[in-house]
């Protein structure tokens, strides 16, 4: 398979683990690149499920190196964690999983400061995951981050955790907040390092070795490209380069090595948190939160649903450079009589066919709607297209023509099986 770069082309949350995972089977490593564990991907294999944070989707299958890249922040606790939960669940992550040195690490200070801001910001707030992500890339933009090389260095550590400890105790305190314990920060994070010692290495000299041996590299990206902290609905958004560029800075693997970009979609719209959602719709919300679906796999939170977005997703396929769409969700509209998919934004007399970059305008506009026939039948024992139902060829048609990129994947259940190439 040739180099992938996976991206999310809505909000976050759009299925990347589930396609990530069925990739995968073609892929040799898989390489995380950007976000932390802010990230909740959810893979199903057989019964079990799996929600992976920090860890790529590509650990559940056998044979597969996965590594944790630059890109990164990373949670040591968090991940210490999650390679322990995926131990009790026979799945192996010695010599398969790499922790890139140049990775910053989130530290208590950075979740604390998280929470302290959105509480602060009152109704104003972003709708965080609470999980540090801000702050950490905010200190690693500032040069006063620490990173992975730092952590597994015992003497290194601490001397620069006393050092960080002190001056964001500070600002924790101006924030009427507790201020932290450096022997109890230390104490947690020096044996979290010793376990994830082992895991760190030149990622950078990793995957070029790979690419040397002719091995194909799969990105899996976190979030979507309307939480990129550039191309998304600022300041809604997350801290990093959601989008396809950040799978080269964040792993140090150059533009001409990759070869293409899938951009994941669900059949609608969801997102968590707040920010402007222009085709947000009670009846959709109502309707999937009915069937106990679209809650958050990292927070709980229930997701806010729309219908499709046209104007979003055609900004996403140019902003990403999309080559093929992966459709995922398709059974969650089997029950609808009529779909709408937003096809422009209307702001009085004005009328946008892109997403506009003004936040307040984008707050605003009205979505304009192309109506059609629902299928109204179950698609999840589905397997091929031509088995699909007419109706439902057109629809998938129709937003691959209005998003501007070849449909390859259309997903119509969350397990392997359930995934129709097109
Ligand atoms: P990610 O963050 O992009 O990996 O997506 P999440 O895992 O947060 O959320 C996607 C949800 O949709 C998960 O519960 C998946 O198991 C589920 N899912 C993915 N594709 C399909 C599909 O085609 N149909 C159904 N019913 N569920 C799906
Ligand atoms: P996956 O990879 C959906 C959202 C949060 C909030 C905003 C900023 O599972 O698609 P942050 O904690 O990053 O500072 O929060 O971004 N958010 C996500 N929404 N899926 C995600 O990841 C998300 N990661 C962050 O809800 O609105
Ligand atoms: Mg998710």
């Amino acid at each position: 398979m040739a180099n992938t770069i996976l991206v999310g082309a809505q909000w976050g949350d759009e299925g990347k683990g589930k396609i990530i995972d069925v990739l995968t089977e073609q892929a040799d490593v898989v390489v995380r690149t950007q976000g932390g564990n802010n990230a909740g991907h959810t893979v199903f294999v057989g019964p079990q499920k799996y929600v992976l944070h920090l860890i790529p989707s590509g650990i559940l299958r056998r044979g597969k190196k996965n590594v944790i890249a630059n890109g990164v922040v990373v949670d040591p606790i968090g991940l210490v964690n999650e390679i322990n939960g995926l131990h009790k669940l026979n799945v192996k992550t010695e010599g398969r999983l790499f922790v890139s040195e140049t990775a910053h690490v989130v530290l208590p200070y950075h979740r604390e400061l998280d929470a302290q801001r959105e509480v602060l910001k009152g109704r104003h707030k972003i709708g965080t995951t609470k999980r540090g992500i801000g702050p950490c890339y905010g200190d690693k933009a500032a040069r006063v981050g620490l990173r992975m090389v730092d952590l597994v260095n015992p003497e290194r550590f601490e001397e620069k955790l006393r050092l960080r400890i002190k001056e964001n105790n500070e600002v924790l305190r101006a924030l009427g907040a507790k201020p932290l314990s450096f022997k109890t920060v230390h104490h947690t994070y020096a044996a979290a390092a010793r376990v994830l010692k082992p895991y760190v290495t030149n990622t950078v000299v990793l995957l070029h070795a790979c690419l040397r041996r002719g091995e194909s590299l799969l990105f899996e990206g976190a979030q979507g490209t309307f939480l990129d902290i550039d191309h998304g609905t600022y300041p809604f958004v997350t801290s990093s380069n959601t989008s396809a560029g950040g799978a080269c800075t964040g792993s140090g693997v150059p533009p001409h090595r990759m070869d293409r970009v899938v951009g994941v979609m669900k059949a609608y719209t969801t997102r968590v948190g707040e920010g402007p959602l222009p085709s947000e719709a009670d009846e959709i919300s109502d309707l999937l939160h009915g069937m106990g679906r679209e809650f958050g796999a990292t927070t709980g939170r229930p997701r806010r649903c729309g219908w499709f977005d046209a104007v979003a997703t055609r900004h996403a396929t140019m902003v990403n450079g999309i080559d093929e769409l992966a459709i995922t969700n398709i059974d969650g509209l089997d029950t609808v009589e009529t779909i709408k998919v937003c096809i422009g934004y209307r702001d009085g007399k004005a009328r946008y066919d892109h997403v506009p970059a003004d936040d307040q305008v984008l707050a605003r506009v009205e979505p304009v709607y192309a109506e059609f026939e629902g299928w109204r039948t179950p698609l999840d024992k589905v397997r091929r297209w031509k088995d699909l139902p007419v109706k439902t060829r057109t629809y998938l048609r129709a937003i691959s023509e209005l998003t501007g990129a070849r449909l390859g994947i259309a997903s119509v259940g969350p397990a392997r099986a359930q995934t129709i190439f097109v």
